[in-house]
Formats: structure tokens, sequence, C-alpha cells
């Protein structure tokens, strides 16, 4: 008679202990790269693909499990049965139009609703208690469309918002500056996209307010002239990488991660995502990116960031930008 590994006092092989899931939704160049960046930092120990083109999602979640061997333990499914995001605890909504170059995002608003509205009722149906993060663009319009589409509550459902532009913005400090981009802190605030803002007035370099930044090692000042470069080239960033290249992927995949762990493990992590904003600086009823807490029950507080008048000013512009074009479609 064969014996149990429980016969001998060891624990069950499958200890029926819930891993980690991630699901993502749209193998295209973004959510096969987020898978990508998502198993090479361990960030989830079961990873779902989902696409309504089977033989594009099981070929990327083929080539991803034969790389398993190189990185933290995981399981790869990739599947166009959207069953295959069930029970999922957080859920990356990559699947939509992109980007054409010249284009902008707020252009994709028509066709992305119309896919969101197609696919996140069954995708809740399989994975009710899963953290939402909508990444398709535009993000903001698309985070607020989704929460009325879905019925969840807006702690579950929130953009990736402008992580991506931050850490473009914090590069772009770092490369002036010469300091690592670890010990630069700035966010951008807004819309992900034309109207986004960089909160200056909050951002510091090691623990030096970065508009008292006096330069180091030959590097100058951030002067008013070298902040407006550095903004201009954070809105520009995505047209010059899909003019040359067709599309972005790998920062975006990165910056997915980044919230993905937060949420797996709960890290109340300081993030600009996108969220229903209500009464922030008298800011309501829009879905914009501030820094918020984020862990394993979504976002939390959105953190009151000193705000000068001119970025206040520049705030409440891009929630009226995002809040005209949601308007345009019924939100
Ligand atoms: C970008 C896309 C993800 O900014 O909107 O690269």
């Amino acid at each position: 008679e064969s014996l149990d590994l429980e016969d001998v006092g060891l624990p069950p092989f499958r200890s029926g202990r819930r891993t980690s899931k991630l699901a993502i939704v749209g193998a295209g160049a973004v959510g096969s790269t987020m898978a990508y960046a998502a198993l090479l930092r361990g960030a989830a120990r079961s990873v779902a693909l989902y696409d309504i083109n089977a033989a594009k999602v099981e070929a990327e979640a083929l080539d991803l499990g034969h790389g398993i061997q190189f990185m933290p333990m995981a399981q790869v499914v990739g599947s166009d049965d959207i069953a295959v995001c069930a029970d999922a605890d957080v859920v990356m909504f990559t699947a939509g139009a992109k980007q054409k170059p010249g284009q902008s995002r707020l252009d994709l608003a028509e066709a992305t609703i119309g896919l969101v509205r197609t696919v996140l009722p069954a995708l809740v149906e399989v994975a009710p208690h899963a953290v939402y993060v909508m990444v398709t663009n535009p993000v903001d319009v698309v985070t607020y469309a989704a929460l009325q589409i879905s019925g969840l509550p807006p702690s579950q459902l929130f953009g990736s918002g402008t992580v991506l532009d931050s850490s473009r913005l914090r590069y772009l400090i770092s490369q002036h500056t010469g300091v690592a981009v670890q010990n630069v802190h700035a966010y951008i605030a807004g819309e992900h996209g034309d109207t986004e803002l960089p909160l200056w007035g909050s951002a510091s370099i090691g623990s030096v307010p970065l508009l008292e930044w006096t330069g180091t090692g030959g590097r100058g000042p951030l002067t008013e002239e070298v902040r407006g470069r550095i903004a201009h080239e954070v809105v520009d960033s995505a047209y010059r990488i899909i003019e040359g290249k067709g599309a972005t992927n790998y920062a975006v995949a990165l910056a997915g991660s980044r919230i993905i762990e937060a949420v797996l493990k709960d890290e109340q992590r300081v993030l600009p995502v996108s969220s229903l904003l209500d009464d922030f600086y008298g800011i309501s009823d829009v879905c914009l990116s501030v820094p918020a807490i984020v862990g394993a029950h979504g976002v939390g507080e959105r953190l009151s960031v000193p705000l000068s008048d001119a970025e206040l000013a520049g705030l409440r512009a891009s929630a009226d930008a995002v809040r005209s074009v949601a308007r345009q479609f019924g939100f």
C-alpha cells in the first residue's frame, strides 16, 4: 500500500496553501513583457496570461515557461479562455489599441472602453477578489470607466497612472545631477498623458530639496530652464519611443511589476497610481495620479503632498482634460 507523505510526517506535497496569482490580460508587447518582468523579479508564484489570440498567448506562455529554470520558481499558463484568470490576486489589464505615431493616448478612448465593456465583467466573474490595475490607455479615462462598468470599490480597481512617468522624471534628474536614480525622489502627477505635471516643490535629491540643490561633481543646479526641458522630455518620451520602435514596453512593464509586488507582498508602498479622487485639494469625480499607498487591498490613502499654486492649477487642468474625455463617452 503506498505511503502518504503525512504518514512519514512530511507536509503534503501540494499543501493547498494559496500561492500568489497574477493574471495579465493582453499578451501584446506590454502584457508579455510585464509577465517577463514579474517572473524575473519573483513577483508572483503563478502567472496567467489571457488573450483572445490563442496561438499568441500560448506561445508567449511557453516561451516564458522555458526560462523558468533561470528565474525564481513559478508556473506560467496562457489561454484564450478567461477561466485562466480564475482566483487571481491581481489582474493587470493591458489589452487594447496602441498609440500610432503622433496619436495621443486620449485618442484611444473609444476603442479601449469598448474592449473593457466586453472583457471586464467576465473577469470579475472569475476573479471577484482580485485587485484590478488598468494599464491600457488612456489609462485615467479607462480606470474611471472601468470602475463604473465593474461596480468594484475605488480601492480595488485603479490605474498604473504616472508610475512610469515618475520613473522617467527620476531618470532624467539622475542623468542631469549624476546622483543614482534610487536617491532621487520626485513624482509626476495628473493625467498619464500630455497634461501631466512634475511636482518639483516636493522633489528631493538625497535629503536635499530639489529646488535647493546646488549641484555636485561639476553638475549644476536644476534651473528653471533645466526643469522645463526635463518636464518636456518626460511628456515626449512615449511619442519618441513609439516613433522609433512602434511601442513602449520595457519601462511600463517594470512599472507594472512594481505595482504587482506592492499588491502581492502587501508592501504599503507609495506609488503615483491613477485612482478615483474624492476632494483631493477639492478635486473629485475623476481618476488621476497622485502619490498613494498601495498594498494587498489595492489603493489606500492619497498622500496630501504639498502643492504650489502652479502645481494645483496644473492638477486641476489635468482633471478637466481627463474628465471631458470621460464625459464624451457617457462616464
Ligand atoms: C507610455 C505608455 C505606456 O507612456 O503610455 O509608454
